[in-house]
């Protein structure tokens, strides 16, 4: 961890605190200005070569150009590639984490010429970009040139060791011959090959250069001594028989490991210090909760041993995420069988050491991933725009290991105790006088309960309690951890035998392979036997293949609705809270899996006899996933399967998509380009669709856009559909893609009329335009700030919604019988009468109470100094009401009178009083209707007020109305005293 500004491995005219992104762009932009085309990585899964599990090499996507099989547009090209070297013959995991500087996943920056520059270019721009541009050491730097090999029949490679020479400043001894293991290149046992140069860099400080020669030490695996660029000169084809057949051309393929070189230029001494793995070093240490943890490189803990251990933990989880996102997000699910089954491993490892040394007891990993995309979702596609299923698909892997991992954890610690057991047994017995025998009587004594039906559980071949514990106490003597055990600890605790072989040598065992491996064969042709179909019971979420074949099936539902000879490739059963459920995979399928909105098929699969239901169809990594209703062991899942899905509803579906794609068209056209697609739903009975604009968009509208749309169904527009467009082409046509879609290089496109509609689309339309017979809009409104929801019907579920509108028309006719005069004219019958009855049920209600009034009179009035009193009470009159009605009283009491009427108002929760005095008493100044509700109100737990002549009030108190009702008359004496 050198943090030291003047960075030694460099020139002081460099920068050391370039970014990896500035270095990744550096060397992109180098070879561009000198002609190469940048072209982007290719996917971690290789294309059409059943030779690769995974791409490992920036030129797997040139292998056919070399080959002369396949052409590029351009003969020059640099790029950064997705690597991943986890199995075959460039196979890095085991050295993960344990050193500094190995990768599963790591990217490779290469430039290439198919048949153009050769080795003087490549040699010295190679010399140019680390020396010149980016300003390392010269004086640190080694190249290595092919010596010869007779076996190929190759002489040594002169012409490199003295373009070394001419080229570049490096003097004799630091160009060195290397045999073919070093420097003849072979991406596989056979195809394009050929003879490289290597260059390496000794960042060793200046004593220990003195002392040894860097000379000595490239090649031999020195931290501080290490390749950096490989220059490979292809010009053969590698035979079956080994022979190299000479290639027509001579091509050029070059490759830099990116975060070695960000470590170099960044003056660190380990990949793991660059800026590329801070962020997830950092975002772990921060969620383990040991608190010694602070950071990588801020820990806590004395023990110089422990303290290695949480950095290799660390190391692992922060090398491995990226190895497993980037897998996902090109495809790879993790799963029982090929690439998935290695990312499985891969993820498990992670997991383990997260939870055993950094103490993450809940999913973790799947949190990685945003701190990942961070660092790498620019420069790469595909990560942002799955985070989310790359996070869930992680996080459900870690949560079903999770589940066995600590039980079978302890399962492993009990298997090392018993085995530590017998070798210190068997020491004793070999010392003389002690006199002593290893048997598995004396073994048993020692032993835990627990043990003993471990290993009587692993060895249940055996037979016998006894031959079991005696092979135990056999292997474990050899020093040998027990295959029979690995084999139950895969079996029963998905641990990959990986991972048992690596927790074994943590503790100084090997497994027993060969134990283990009798256990999986013999376990595989058990399964072969008895069923086509096995559920892994320890992990029903994982694929079990039926059929090999490719990874991925075939989508043929945009030509036919029934496929009459597939395959099932492969079944799954899910444990879903519901219960199970069935999933099928198959080689060619004309289901559409769900996507763009459009929801995935349903239909029927003839298994040999028997006939099961397709439920749905979703895509999940790439796959075409088909849930049906019959469980897995029920079905001959070998026999040919004939699939069709529901045409009738795939019909109702195209039409909906079709109409979508219209209706888009003229929402932009009507109000304006601003309209984005922002959510889209695709159903048989339904269209919804959601898109950016502001304002409501009002009935007229509304109408206007249904009907351009019926007169775009009406002019039977024919559909014009291309498939594998490459992309800029289909943007340069003016195709409408989304804004936040992730599309690959090659798109389809469907057209209704150039001038009206085209968009790139993956969804099934129908033929012309007429299909759909008509549309209709539902609703209208706002889902979101900014963003508007229609919803539509099409089609016949367009004229069903027609069909029953039309019906409730009818029977409203038959409730008015008015068959024969119009339906709105019978309604502003019925309302105009209702209007009428409105009114004079309002009258007769004021009648009554005005008749009211004057039995309030005659039966309530009080004589206060000659001044007349008359209160009164009246049930559920509003303000309102009170307000007019007090005016009515205050002129049949004429003058001389004071009248207050009161009231509980509808709710039974207020009360309103109203006073009158008459003109007469107003104006001798003895009394004012205001005063008098002033001191109403209050009395009502309110307040109130008015003119002198009326004035309301109301109050929280209907309790108490008739109190205060009762004690007007004293009020009116008290205010003339
Ligand atoms: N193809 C060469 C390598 O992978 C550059 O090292």
């Amino acid at each position: 961890m050198s943090h030291d500004p003047m960075n030694p491995h460099l020139q002081s005219s460099a920068d050391p605190s370039r970014s990896s992104e500035e270095i990744r762009q550096d060397f992109l932009q180098f070879f561009q200005a000198k002609g190469h085309e940048v072209v982007s990585s290719a996917s971690l899964v290789p294309e059409g070569d059943g030779t690769l599990l995974f791409t490992n090499a920036g030129m797997n996507q040139f292998k056919d150009v070399f080959l002369g099989t396949g052409q590029r547009s351009y003969a020059r090209a640099v790029d950064t590639q997705k690597c991943l070297r986890v199995s075959g013959k460039h196979n890095d995991l085991e050295e993960v984490g344990h050193d500094t500087y190995h990768h599963t996943f790591f990217e490779m920056l290469g430039n290439w010429s198919f048949g153009d520059y050769f080795k003087a270019e490549a040699i010295r721009w190679a010399w140019e970009l680390l020396v010149e541009r980016w300003g390392l050491a010269p004086d640190r730097l080694y190249a290595t040139v092919h010596e010869g090999d007779d076996d190929f029949g190759l002489s040594a490679d002169a012409e490199a060791y003295d373009l070394w020479l001419s080229e570049t400043p490096l003097p004799e001894e630091r160009v060195l011959y290397e045999p073919s293991k070093e420097n003849f290149w072979m991406m596989g046992d056979t195809g394009p090959c050929g003879p490289c140069s290597e260059l390496h860099v000794d960042l060793r400080p200046p004593e220990a250069r003195q002392e040894t020669p860097g000379r000595e030490l490239v090649n031999v695996d020195h931290p501080q001594v290490m390749e950096l660029w490989n220059l490979v000169f292809i010009q053969y084809n590698a035979q079956t028989d080994g022979s190299l057949e000479p290639l027509d051309d001579q091509h050029v393929d070059t490759g830099m490991g990116f975060e070695r070189m960000v470590a170099v230029l960044q003056g660190k001494e380990s990949t793991y210090d660059t800026d590329l793995f801070a962020p997830l070093l950092k975002a772990m240490a921060d969620r383990s909760p040991r608190e010694e943890i602070r950071g990588y490189d801020d820990l806590h803990i004395e023990d110089d041993d422990e303290h290695e251990q949480v950095r290799i933990a660390l190391r692992v989880v922060a090398d491995h995420i990226r190895a497993i996102a980037f897998a996902i997000s090109d495809g790879v699910m993790p799963s029982n069988e090929g690439r998935g089954y290695v990312i499985r491993r891969i993820l498990r490892r992670a997991v383990r050491y997260g939870y055993q040394t950094l103490e993450l007891e809940e999913p973790f990993l799947h949190r990685l991933v945003d701190p990942l995309i961070e660092k790498m979702g620019g420069p790469f596609d595909g990560l942002a725009e799955q985070q989310e299923f790359i996070e869930q698909a992680i996080r459900s892997e870690e949560e079903s290991f999770l589940e066995t991992l600590d039980t079978g954890i302890e399962f492993f610690e009990s298997t090392v105790r018993g085995i530590q057991l017998v070798r210190e047994m068997e020491e004793k017995s070999h010392v003389p006088e002690h006199d002593y025998e290893l048997t598995p009587l004396k073994l048993q004594e020692k032993l835990s309960r627990e043990v003993i039906d471990l290993i009587e559980k692993a060895y249940v071949d055996s037979g016998s309690h006894n031959t079991a514990l005696d092979s135990f106490i056999a292997t474990a003597r050899r020093g040998y951890f027990p295959g029979q055990i690995a084999f139950l600890l895969h079996d029963t605790y998905g641990f990959p035998i990986d991972l048992t072989q690596l927790m074994a040598r943590e503790r100084g065992l090997d497994v027993d392979m060969a134990g283990y491996e009798t256990l999986m064969e013999r376990q595989q042709q058990r399964a072969r036997a008895a069923s086509d179909f096995a559920v892994d019971q320890s992990d029903v979420h994982s694929w079990v293949t039926v059929v090999p074949g490719d990874e991925t099936s075939v989508f043929v539902g945009y030509d036919q609705n029934t496929v009459e000879n597939a395959e099932i490739r492969a079944a799954r059963e899910v444990k879903t809270e519901e219960g199970r459920r069935y999933e099928v995979e198959l080689s060619r399928t004309p289901f559409y899996a769900e996507a763009g909105g459009q929801v995935g098929d349903t239909g029927t699969l003839r298994i040999g006899d028997d006939e099961v239901r397709v439920l749905d169809t979703q895509y999940e990594g790439g796959h075409i996933v088909h849930t049906i209703d019959t469980p897995l062991g029920q079905l001959e899942l070998k026999r040919s399967v004939v699939a069709e899905i529901d045409t009738e509803r795939r019909n109702r579906i195209r039409a909906h998509h079709t109409a979508t794609h219209l209706m888009h068209a003229v929402l932009r056209e009507t109000l304006g380009e601003h309209v984005q697609q922002k959510g889209s739903l695709v159903a048989p009975d339904r269209l919804r669709f959601d898109f950016s604009h502001f304002d409501a968009v009002d009935e007229d509208t509304l109408r206007h856009i249904e009907r351009r749309v019926n007169t775009a169904i009406q002019q039977n527009i024919p559909k014009q559909e291309a498939r594998d467009v490459p992309i800029d082409e289909a943007l340069d046509r003016g195709a409408t893609a989304l804004f936040d879609e992730q599309y690959g290089d090659r798109v389809r496109v469907i057209t209704f009329d150039p001038d009206f509609s085209m968009e790139l689309c993956g969804g099934t339309h129908v033929d012309a335009t007429g299909e759909i017979g008509l549309f209709r809009f539902l609703s209208e409104g706002s889902v979101a700030s900014g963003v508007r929801r229609v919803e539509a019907v099409a089609g016949k579920a367009a004229l069903e919604h027609v069909e029953s509108e039309l019906e409730t028309l009818t029977r409203a006719r038959r409730q008015f019988r008015s068959l024969h005069t119009s339906l709105p004219e019978a309604i502003a019958e019925v309302q105009e009468e209702r209007d009428r009855l409105a009114g004079e049920v309002d009258q007769l209600r004021r009648g009554q109470l005005s008749d009211q009034l004057d039995t309030f009179i005659a039966e309530n009035a009080a004589s206060v100094d000659g001044i007349t009193v008359v209160t009164g009470r009246l049930d559920r009159a509003s303000m309102d009401d009170l307000q007019e009605l007090g005016q009515q009283f205050r002129d049949k009491l004429g003058e001389g009178a004071v009248g207050v009427l009161g009231s509980v108002g509808e709710d039974g929760e207020k009360a309103y009083v109203v006073a009158t005095v008459a003109d007469d008493l107003v104006d001798d100044g003895a009394l004012r209707a205001g005063d008098l509700v002033g001191t109403l109100g209050d009395r009502l737990g309110g307040g109130g007020g008015g003119r002198p002549s009326l004035a309301s009030a109301g109050g929280r108190d209907p309790e108490a109305l008739d109190t205060v009702l009762d004690g007007v008359p004293a009020l009116v004496r008290d205010r003339l005293e």
